[in-house]
This record gives structure tokens, sequence and C-alpha cells, in this order.
């Protein structure tokens, strides 16, 4: 049998940054279509990959309903999803979905039902379940090496919003475009990783949102913009089996390039995974059992190479039929979004939210 054939819909940071590369490394996968609605992109793609021209889009109905194309990996702006996800539905193809998966829970919705109804193949990409530190977490999780979950306090933090750096108004300050701000972008990592490795889902939440910078210049012209999606966000939830957790998202964490820390506090030991911003490598830090307990004593673990895993390598063994049933599917998304709708109800409203 020959290689699966992509087709990439959305060219910019993430295709080049994690999709395009993945999809070279892969045995299983090849890049054989690709479309954006910006010609130098697609140009740049073209000639970087040797993407046969003929297969060059600037319209994603041209490249989902390509006959050399048996997947589509979709890395467009969060409003394009939507769109995009349906066609491939529409038209029977197995898809690769960018987080969040959607605007709201009314489109998440849809897609999960229709992604069913289709009993399609398909992968959500919350890239950090791909991370062995997170992994592990995971197994030692389920396998009670902690016992019951009493905390679980997530941190994610980048400084990219922060006045200093002068970013212009990017489709992710626009909720026409993004659905929602830092909530959506590094909150639905946050919100699915939590839920991933301790195997719980939400029960109700309670936000507080922030948009620090109201203005920022266009990006078409020198005219100033209205920036109308959350900067930082702030929650706390109660999740299944009593375990009581909080989460700070924020774009303006000075020196922050890109820094999660995760803390789970159990009835017989606590973890804390960390993803350092200076270096990108993932770190799990444990205290289990006496005497680490009386001491104090956090160490850090070395994290077995089972842990280690390649999230394209993982869409194609989803098409393989052989997945492990660690990535995220529709239903993950589907849960993701419900709790980021209640964030920002309840940070409306000042009020807890049932996560429905
Ligand atoms: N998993 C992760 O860790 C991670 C990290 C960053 C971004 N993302 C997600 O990836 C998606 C893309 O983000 P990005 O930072 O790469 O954005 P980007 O703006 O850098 O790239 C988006 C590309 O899509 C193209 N595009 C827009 N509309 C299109 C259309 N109708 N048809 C074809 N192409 C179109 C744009 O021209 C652009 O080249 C977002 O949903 C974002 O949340 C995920």
């Amino acid at each position: 049998m020959g290689k699966i054939r992509v087709g990439t819909v959305g060219l910019g940071f993430i295709a080049n940054g994690v999709h395009l590369p993945g999809i070279k490394r892969s045995p299983d996968l090849e890049l054989t279509a690709i479309c954006d609605i910006d010609s130098v992109a697609l140009d740049k793609v073209q000639k970087e990959y040797d993407v046969d021209e003929e297969h060059c889009f600037s319209d994603y109905h041209d490249l989902i309903s390509c006959d050399e194309v048996d997947v589509v990996d979709i890395c467009v702006p969060n409003d394009v999803h939507y769109p995009v996800a349906m066609y491939a539905i529409e038209k029977g193809k197995p898809y690769n979905l960018e987080k969040p998966i959607g605007l709201n829970k009314k489109e998440v919705d849809t897609l999960a039902l229709q992604t069913t109804e289709k009993k399609l193949l398909h992968m959500i990409c919350f890239s950090y379940r791909f991370k062995a530190a997170a992994r592990y977490a995971k197994d030692l999780v389920q396998s009670g090496t902690i016992g019951k979950i009493y905390h679980a306090n997530m941190q994610y933090f980048q400084a990219w919003g922060m006045p200093y750096q002068k970013t212009p108004l990017l489709w992710y300050f626009m909720k026409k475009h993004a659905g929602s701000g830092v909530l959506g972008d590094l909150g639905s990592h946050g919100i699915d990783l939590v839920r991933f490795i301790t195997g719980k889902n939400y029960i109700r939440v309670i936000g507080n949102q922030r948009t620090f910078v109201k203005e920022r210049q266009k990006m078409d012209n020198s005219e100033i913009g209205n920036v109308d999606v959350d900067d930082s966000t702030y929650f706390l939830a109660d999740m299944e089996d009593d375990i009581s957790a909080s989460f700070a998202f924020s774009r303006f964490a000075y020196g922050r390039e890109n820094y999660q820390r995760l803390e789970l506090y159990g009835s017989k030991g606590a973890l804390i995974y960390t993803l350092k911003d200076n270096s990108g490598e993932d770190e799990l830090e444990a205290c289990i059992g006496e005497p680490y307990a009386s001491t104090h004593a956090f160490t850090s673990l070395a994290i077995p190479q089972k842990y280690h895993v390649d999230q394209m390598q993982s869409l194609a063994d989803i098409l393989l039929i052989n997945g492990d049933g660690w990535s995220a599917d529709i239903y993950d998304g589907k849960e993701d979004q419900h709790v980021i709708d209640a964030v920002i109800k309840s940070s409306k409203t000042n009020k807890w939210v049932n996560v429905d």
C-alpha cells in the first residue's frame, strides 16, 4: 500500500512549524496538495516541499475534492475550521483539525455529530498530549500513584501580547476570526491537558477575563482597530471526583515564550509537569510517599522512551487503525469548547456556570 496522501489547508505558522515537517518525517504520510488564499505562502511551501503545481489551490473546496488527497489537514484560522471541516465531512474525507476546533459550541456540536454519523477517522491537534512528560504523568495518575487528586493547578503563559512587543491586530485578537482570545488559544490546550492527565471532566467554572491592550494597529494599513477578545483568562473549576482546579492563561507574562506548568496534588503524592520556554523541553517532577513528603523533596523523573511520540505520526497511526487512543478526537474538542463557552459566560455574569 502507498503512503497516505495529505492535503494541507492554511500554510502559516503552525503548518510550517509542526504539520509540514511532521508529514515529511513520517514514513506513512506524503504531502500531495496544499491550499492558501495567500499566494506568497502557497508559493513558498510549493517550492520547499516540491508540491505539483496542479495540486496547489487557493480554494479549499478544490483541495478537498482532489482525488490525490486522502486526508485533509486543517491549519487555517479558527473561523475557517468549521467550513473546511464540514466540507471534508461532506466529501467523506478523514481530517486533522487544529484547536480550538470551532468558534463556539454550536459549531463544535455540529462537527461532532456529522463526524460520528459519517464514522470518519480524524484527529484534533491538542499538541501537548504528545509531550512525553504529560503522557508519563497520565500513566502515573491512571495507575493510582498519587492517589485521589485534590488539586490541579494549570498555568500557560506567553508574552507576545505585551505592549513592548508591538504585535499588530492579528486575527488572534478579533472575535469574529478567533472566537475568543487567550482562552481559546492557550487555554484550550490547558483545559485539554488537565482533562487528559486526570481523566476527569469539568462540572462547573467561574472565570475572570481581561483585555489589557484594547487597540492595535491593523495589519493592512496604519489605522487602529479594536481588540474584542481576552488577553488573560483566569478561572476556577470543579471537576469530577471532587477535584478543585485553577487555571491561568495569559499573553502578558513578561519574559515567557511558551511556558506551561501543571501541578497535581493527590492523597499519596504530587506531580509537576513543566514545559520550559527557554529550551522547549518538558519535565516531570514528583514527590511521592515518605521520606519525600516530610522533606518536601520534588525529584525530576527520567521519562521512559515509550512516552516519546510524534504528533503527525499519531495521525498516520489513527488512519492506519493503529492509534494508541491517546490523541484527541472530536469529543475531546467538543468538551473543551463547552468549557470555553462556560468560562466566557461566567466571566460576563460573575457567576459559577455549569459545563453542559
Ligand atoms: N496546536 C498548536 O499548538 C497550535 C499553535 C499555533 C496555532 N494553532 C492553531 O492553528 C491554526 C492556524 O494558526 P496559525 O498561527 O498557523 O495562523 P496563521 O495566520 O499563521 O496561518 C493561517 C493561514 O491560513 C490561511 N488562510 C486563511 N483563510 C484561509 C482560507 N479560507 N483558505 C485557505 N487558507 C486560508 C492564511 O492565509 C494563513 O497563511 C489556528 O486554529 C490556531 O489556533 C495551533
